[in-house]
């Protein structure tokens, strides 16, 4: 079988952590690239050896030499961009947040289930030797029902300071769609995907806008233009009695050197942690307690660049999406449901 011939929309950050996967993919190419920013494309296009370059997505779309489309651009562009890569015939592959919005997931389903074609959400933690580890292990039964979680992604003074990440027209929101998205939809996928249907939740901006704001990243300071939330938490009820208690910040007064992201999972048969992967279990006959340490399922690649690898392969092999869409929509459900939780001051129901 022929390569898949791949267009990469957006060639910044996040495209270059792309193209290592795309490179050791079997199954799969990149020929063309497209940006708003010419100086940005010709820079990757050298980079990369790419030679088809236009600041205009539609030539991308309009390319029947094409098969696939890499959506790597702020987050408010992934559903026009996928969209209409859709409708072109393209297979999609899509950073997170997949959007910033249900409502847009739910026309990108649409479009996907018209077009045939297939969708992947960029969920890169997914990829990584400890996720794979501990959902294998999950699968087993080994946690027996899980009735409860803990989850959180907290930066010290670690904030994003370009206008991709802090200006909401771009990005779509702050942490809570930023980070909130990898560890939430890392939860929901070691949780089984339970339906949300309830969640209170608070997202404020508390240090983004005190005199001497920084983040670390270059002792930048935060821009006065930032205009999005910099701390969210939430307690989340599913369809299955399941509930979940979640955190998120790029700016805490908290004790971590750079970033502190961890989960707890607590079961009938089991708790576990995450990355530790390790599992807490007792025995009732003997009444001892003990703990167990998974071996990681490391695939020798960076997450980013394997989550290509496999996008490409489940479409060479037929198989279904590694993300699906559907999954995206219920973390977005959430996310959004934080928001619309701070603006109301009382539980979102979405039954
Ligand atoms: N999975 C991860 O770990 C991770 C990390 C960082 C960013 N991201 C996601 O990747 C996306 C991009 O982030 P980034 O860090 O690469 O940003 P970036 O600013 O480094 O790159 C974005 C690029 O998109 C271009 N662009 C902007 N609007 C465009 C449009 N309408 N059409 C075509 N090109 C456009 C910009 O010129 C820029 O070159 C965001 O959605 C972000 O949430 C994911």
């Amino acid at each position: 079988m022929s390569k898949l011939r791949v267009g990469v929309v957006g060639v910044g950050g996040i495209a270059r952590t792309h193209m290592p996967g795309w490179a050791a993919s079997e199954h799969a190419e990149v020929v063309a690239g497209s940006d708003v920013s010419q100086e940005a494309l010709n820079r990757w296009g050298q980079e990369h050896d790419v030679k088809k370059l236009h600041t205009d997505p539609e030539a991308l779309f309009s390319d029947s030499d094409i098969d696939v489309i890499d959506v790597c651009t702020p987050s408010t562009y992934h559903a026009p961009l996928s969209i209409a890569a859709l409708e072109a015939g393209k297979h999609v592959i899509c950073e997170k947040p997949l959007a910033p919005t249900p409502d847009e997931i739910h026309r990108m389903i649409e479009a996907r289930d018209r077009s045939g074609k297939m969708l992947m959400t960029a969920q890169h933690f997914r990829f990584q030797g400890s996720s794979k580890a501990m959902k294998a292990e999950i699968d087993t039964g080994a946690l027996g029902d899980i009735y409860h979680a803990r989850s959180w992604m907290l930066r010290r003074a670690a904030a994003p300071t370009g206008g991709g990440f802090i200006l909401k027209e771009h990005s779509g929101g702050g942490p809570c769609i930023d980070i909130g998205v990898h560890i939430l939809d890392l939860t929901l996928w070691f949780m089984g995907n339970p339906e949300p249907v309830a969640v209170t939740g608070v997202a404020r901006a508390e240090l983004a806008h005190r005199e001497g704001a920084f983040s670390q990243w270059g002792r930048n300071a935060i821009p006065p233009q930032f205009d999005v939330e910099d701390f969210a938490a939430a307690f989340v009820r599913f369809d299955n009695g399941a509930t979940l208690v979640i955190e998120v910040s790029w700016l805490l007064h908290h004790d971590t050197q750079g970033e502190d992201m961890q989960m707890w999972l607590y079961g009938t048969g089991a708790g576990a942690h995450w990355p530790k992967c390790e599992l807490y279990e007792s025995n009732y006959e003997t009444r001892q307690q003990y703990n167990r340490q998974l071996k990681l399922m490391y695939d020798g690649l960076e997450a980013h660049a394997q989550e290509c690898v496999e996008f490409a392969q489940a479409l060479a092999e037929g198989q279904p999406s590694p993300v699906p869409a559907e999954q995206s929509l219920q973390v977005l459900k959430i996310l959004d449901g934080i928001y619309r939780s701070q603006q109301s001051g009382g539980e979102i129901r979405f039954d």
